[in-house]
C-alpha cells in the first residue's frame, strides 16, 4: 500500500481497537487509544511480572528497560542514554521545571497555546523562585511559520532563561516550528523545553536534528501505547542538573570531592534516578516497542495521510458552518490528525455535552482566547460515517443551542 492509494476506512485495522462500538469517538488527542495486539503485549508483561515478581523486577527489569528504551530512542532519533521512561509529559516537565536553577528576576516564556497543567507547573515553580512566567500571545490565524516565530520573539527579553513550546499545541492543534525555535533560542542562550505530548506517532521525530535542550513525549497518545508510557529526553550536558522528583535507590551520597548535595555523580546514567522510583508496574514502558512495531507493520505514514485527508473533508464542512477563517493553512505541515476549527458563536461546553448526551459523539469543544473551537481527532478507526454523524449532530446542536 502506498501513501497515495490508502484511504479510510480500513475495517480490519479499526476492529483492532478496544473502543466501544456505540459511540463516535473523535477525541484520540486527549488520552489516545490502544489496539488489541498492543494491549495483549501489555497484559502479557503484567502476567510475567505477577508470575515471578522477584525474577522480573529484581533480575530482568533493568535489561528489559534498556532494550525498550533503545527502541524508543531510535524511533525518536536520540541516543538511548539521553532518554528515560516516565509515566507522562506532566511528570517529565515537572522534573525539568523543578530542577532548573531559576533565579529571582529570571523569565520563562510560554505561549498562549500551552497545555494548562504544564503552564501551571511552570507558573508554580516561577512563583517559588521569584521568577516570572510570561504568557506570550501568538495570535491566529497565521499563514507562515515566520509569523509565529516573530510573535514568540516579541516576548523574549534579556531575562528570558527558558522557552516552553508545544511541538503540537493542545487547544489549537498546530504543529509549531520548533526546529527554528530551538535554533534561535540556542543562539540567544535560552534553554528550550519542548512539550511533545502529541508528537510521537503523529509526526516523524528526529531529536538529534531538532536539538532541543529538553523534550518530553507521550507514547500513550498517537503512538497508541498503553496509558502511562511517556519519556523525557535531556541533552547530555544538562543531565547533571536534573533533580529526581522521587529519591530512591538511584541516588548515592556525594563523595567529599563532589561536594554538591544534588550530586549527580559524573558518569552515572540518567536512568539510575528515574527508572526505579519504588515498586511499580513497568509494563506500559515495556510495551512501547510493540506499539512502534504495530504502526510500522501497518504502514503508518500512509495511514496518517489517509486520516489527514478525512480530517480535511471534515474541516471543510465545519468551516462552512461559519464565515470564520481557519486558524492555519490547509496543509499537513500545520496539522496532521488533529485540527482545531472555529465554531460559530455558541456555548462550546454545552455543545460538547449535548453532542455526547444526545448523539454519543465524543469530541472536545471549548473556548480558547475568547473563541469557541472544536478539536477533531481522526485516527485509523474513524470512518467517513463518523464525520457525517459529527456534521449532522453538530448542525442539530448548534441550531438549537
Ligand atoms: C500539549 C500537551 N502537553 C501535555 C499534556 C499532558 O499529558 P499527560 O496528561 O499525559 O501528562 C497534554 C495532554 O493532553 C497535552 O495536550
Amino acid at each position: 500500500m502506498t501513501a497515495t492509494t490508502c484511504s479510510l476506512p480500513i475495517p480490519e485495522l479499526a476492529e483492532q481497537f478496544l473502543l466501544r462500538r456505540d459511540m463516535t469517538f473523535l477525541n484520540h488527542g486527549s488520552f489516545g487509544a490502544c489496539p488489541q495486539p498492543v494491549f495483549a503485549v501489555y497484559q502479557q508483561w503484567q502476567r510475567t511480572l505477577e508470575a515471578q515478581p522477584v525474577e522480573f523486577l529484581g533480575r530482568r527489569l533493568s535489561d528489559l528497560l534498556y532494550r525498550a528504551r533503545s527502541e524508543l530512542a531510535a524511533f525518536v532519533g536520540a541516543a538511548a542514554e539521553d532518554v528515560v521512561f516516565v509515566p507522562n509529559v506532566t511528570y517529565a516537565l515537572n522534573i525539568v521545571a523543578r530542577s532548573l536553577d531559576l533565579q529571582p528576576g529570571d523569565e520563562v516564556l510560554g505561549i498562549t497555546h500551552e497545555y494548562g497543567a504544564i503552564e501551571r507547573t511552570w507558573r508554580y515553580v516561577c512563583l517559588q523562585r521569584g521568577a516570572t512566567y510570561r504568557n506570550q500571545p501568538v495570535e491566529l490565524p497565521v499563514t507562515t511559520s515566520d509569523e509565529i516565530i516573530d510573535q514568540i520573539w516579541q516576548g523574549v527579553t534579556p531575562r528570558t532563561r527558558v522557552m516552553l513550546i508545544s511541538h503540537i499545541t493542545s487547544p489549537t492543534a498546530i504543529v509549531m516550528p520548533v526546529a527554528e525555535v530551538c535554533r534561535r533560542a540556542r543562539a540567544a542562550g535560552i534553554l528550550t523545553v519542548i512539550d511533545g505530548a502529541h508528537a510521537p506517532g503523529q509526526i516523524d521525530l528526529n531529536l538529534h536534528e531538532l536539538a532541543p535542550d529538553f523534550y518530553a513525549g507521550n507514547c500513550h497518545k498517537w503512538l497508541c501505547a498503553p496509558k502511562g508510557a511517556g519519556f523525557l529526553y535531556v541533552r547530555s550536558e544538562h543531565q547533571v542538573k536534573l533533580e529526581p522528583l522521587v529519591v530512591s535507590w538511584g541516588w548515592q551520597p556525594p563523595t567529599p570531592l563532589q561536594g554538591s548535595f544534588l550530586a549527580y555523580p559524573e558518569g552515572r546514567p540518567l536512568q539510575a534516578y528515574y527508572e526505579w522510583m519504588g515498586t511499580d508496574d513497568p509494563s506500559a514502558f515495556l510495551t512501547v516497542p510493540a506499539a512502534i512495531e504495530f504502526q510500522r507493520r501497518h504502514n503508518w505514514s500512509a495511514m496518517r495521510l489517509a486520516c489527514h485527508e478525512l480530517l480535511r473533508t471534515a474541516s471543510q464542512h465545519i468551516l462552512a458552518l461559519s464565515d470564520i477563517p481557519p486558524l492555519t493553512p490547509d496543509d499537513p505541515g500545520w496539522w496532521v490528525q488533529m485540527r482545531a476549527l472555529p465554531l460559530p458563536p455558541c456555548d462550546p461546553t454545552l455543545v460538547q455535552s449535548r453532542l455526547w448526551r444526545e448523539w454519543r459523539i465524543e469530541v472536545p469543544c471549548f473556548t480558547w482566547e475568547g473563541r469557541p473551537l472544536i478539536r477533531v481527532s481522526i485516527q485509523v478507526y474513524n470512518t467517513p460515517a463518523d464525520v457525517e454523524r459529527l456534521l449532522t449532530g453538530l448542525q442539530a446542536v448548534l441550531s438549537t443551542s
